[in-house]
């Protein structure tokens, strides 16, 4: 059991609001990604994991994490002596005893399961050689399909194959009938042992794809998608966050291999204990947050990486040049530019839509090469480059202040704690000047008890202390122009950090409370903030006033942070032409979370209320609600 909040006498706070303030930034609410399976395994909807055998040792038993043989067949991983492209080095060895009979094949095991969905129809393909043929050719079908662990066929198809030392493409696709509440299924080669009896074979790039969100090849998972766009979120920060830097520098992401065909990306081994496949590549964030009516916030490498070591002063250039070179891929023309022109070969040959670069990622870390010379060379470089674009810094902003030079007129904070810091911290930027320097909370949550014990999931304690904080974003609109919750997903079966916005398997999502705190907050973000009577620092409770100044609505957010419930009486500038209004509100127990055996346990509810020049509303203990009221 969690434990709960402190209970305070309830009060009731009067509010008072005008028709003064200031304009909401559109960029207000957004998302960032990316660790625990988010992208590979989770939002890149490939179902088979180790498809490429990417970044293994040939020969170890991990080289073959997810594989394993069917019958009398011996797999392995090997450097194949005519890799399929120089990214892929590797290949499955498939090889069958002289003799057999019965059937072969080899079975992948997914990212901890594979869903099997009526209706849904999966698009695989694979590469096949073999590398010494026999004189004469043999033919034969393999049976791709996906099964459960005791052999049951859910929907299979079959794969026509002829023997050959160069590599061939093999595509198919299957639909299921049946919908399987288990995920632990597996995918399935196949083919009868008397065809391929003394064959050793060769294969690589397997791929399983079910239908993705928009349709796109090689796209998103639609479920996942679907979550985030219910939140209409405003932008998405990629590619981290740590997933950004790499363990060293020669780890980095970097972008040129995220690119062009899958067959020619080598992957990478990843920041948090698995290797990522980059078949989530530059183009295809890109064109998921387009998809998703984002816009997106994209970090360059700047030198420094999670071994705590920068990249010396003078050789920076190769990472000042490949920062320009990401940013031409994705706004650069496709006529004269080549790393534009990479862009329009994949698909999309007007620029995308780009207005903010992250310039690394936690460099407070490291912040005397960041104050040295790793923030103004990239910055210098890019600004003169790309003047239109707007630079976000990653240093701190106190305690050991590194000053920049140029100063950054962007910037990126971070912060996890406890329910308390971020009841009390509600108020951190209306102390901070107005001086140009905007900022960008690229990252915070509630990651533990106020008792310092951890958090697996958001509970609601946590996520309505952050919702009192977030009044702090809205008030405070002026000078926050960004802010995203982290992290936003956790594969719940790999989990590498908790507390998560979202956590899924490969057939259920589990929207966490924190997550309807954010997705309140982006649907009622309006885009004027009304400046009203403020509450002392420390208070239970938080309020703010935002319009939709179009559609003449008027958002009137309460938090009560408090376990028992409290009166806020708002004055309005107008009377309402409607006497009723609706509102919705999230509240729950103290301790609640919605967890994979509950995950339903605290969802927002709709209600109404009397709407006057006077509005009188009780808040819950533990709440955050929304009125809306119409002008
Ligand atoms: O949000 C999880 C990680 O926390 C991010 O990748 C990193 O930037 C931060 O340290």
């Amino acid at each position: 059991m969690l434990a709960a909040a402190a209970a305070v006498n309830a009060s009731t706070f009067d509010v008072t609001f005008s028709t003064a303030g200031h304009n909401v930034p559109s960029t207000l609410y957004g998302l960032m990604i990316l660790i625990t399976y988010s992208g590979d395994g989770g939002l890149y909807a490939e179902l088979i994991q180790n498809r490429a055998f990417q970044q293994v040792t040939p020969g170890t038993s991990a080289a073959l994490t997810a594989w394993a043989a069917l019958g009398s067949a011996k797999i392995s991983v090997v450097a194949s002596s005519s890799p399929v492209s120089s990214a892929l080095p590797n290949a499955l060895s498939f090889a069958v005893p002289s003799g057999t009979t019965s059937t072969v094949g080899f079975t992948n095991s997914g990212y901890f399961g594979i869903p099997v969905t009526a209706g849904w129809t999966y698009t695989g393909s694979f590469y096949y050689r073999t590398p010494t043929p026999p004189s004469t050719k043999v033919s034969g079908s393999f049976t791709a399909d996906l099964r459960s662990t005791s052999g049951t066929v859910f929907t299979s198809t079959t794969v026509p194959f002829t023997t050959s030392s160069t590599w061939q493409q093999a595509t198919f696709t299957f639909t299921a009938s049946s919908t399987q509440s288990a995920v632990t299924n597996l995918f399935a080669l196949s083919v009868g042992g008397s065809t391929v009896a003394g064959l050793t074979m060769e294969f690589t790039l397997i791929s399983l794809f079910p239908p993705t969100f928009n349709g796109r090849k090689n796209g998103f998972r639609m479920d996942l998608s679907e979550t985030l766009l219910d939140m209409k979120p405003a932008f998405f920060r990629f590619p981290g966050g740590n997933n950004l830097e790499g363990e060293t520098a020669a780890d980095r992401w970097a972008w040129e291999n995220t690119v062009g065909d899958l067959v020619d990306r080598p992957g990478r081994v990843g920041d948090w204990g698995y290797i990522n496949t980059d078949g989530l590549g530059l183009y295809e964030y890109l064109q998921w947050i387009e998809d998703m009516d984002m816009q997106p916030i994209m970090a360059v490498y700047a030198g420094y990486s999670l071994n705590g070591a920068s990249v010396a002063s003078n050789d920076m250039q190769t990472y000042i040049t490949e920062a320009i070179n990401q940013i031409n891929f994705v706004i650069g023309d496709a006529s004269t530019n080549a790393q534009a022109a990479i862009r329009s070969s994949m698909g999309h040959p007007d620029p995308f839509t780009l207005n903010y670069i992250e310039i690394g990622n936690e460099d407070f870390f490291s912040p005397t090469t960041y104050a040295d010379y790793r923030w103004a060379d990239l910055y210098n470089a890019l600004h003169a480059e790309f003047p239109q674009l707007h630079y976000i810094a990653t240093s701190a902003t106190s305690g050991n202040v590194p000053s920049l030079s140029p100063a950054p007129t962007y910037w990126d904070l971070h912060i996890y704690s406890n329910p308390n810091f971020f009841i009390n911290g509600a108020y951190n930027f209306d102390i901070l000047s107005r001086n140009g320097l905007q900022f960008f909370q690229g990252e915070y949550a509630t990651t533990t008890e106020n008792s310092g014990a951890a958090l697996t999931y958001p509970f609601i304690d946590g996520s309505i202390a952050e919702a009192a904080y977030m009044a702090g974003f809205d008030r405070n609109s002026d000078i926050v122009f960004a802010a995203s919750y982290a992290p936003l997903l956790n594969h719940v079966s790999s989990t590498q950090w908790t507390p998560d916005l979202i956590t899924f398997s490969p057939n259920t999502v589990i929207r966490s409370t924190s997550y309807y705190v954010q997705q309140l907050y982006s649907l009622y973000k309006g885009d004027f903030y009304l400046t009203s009577t403020t509450n002392t620092a420390s208070s239970p409770v938080q309020w703010s006033v935002t319009r939709d100044t179009s559609a003449g609505q008027y958002f009137l957010k309460v938090i009560n942070t408090a376990t028992s419930a409290n009166t806020v009486v708002f004055t309005l500038p107008f009377t309402p032409s409607h006497t009723t209004g609706t509102g919705t509100i999230l509240t729950a127990a103290s301790g609640t979370q919605n967890t994979p055996t509950n995950p339903n346990a605290a969802v927002p509810s709709s209600f109404s209320f009397t709407a006057g020049k006077t509005i009188t509303y009780n808040a819950p203990g533990l709440s955050l609600s929304v009125l809306v009221v119409t002008a």
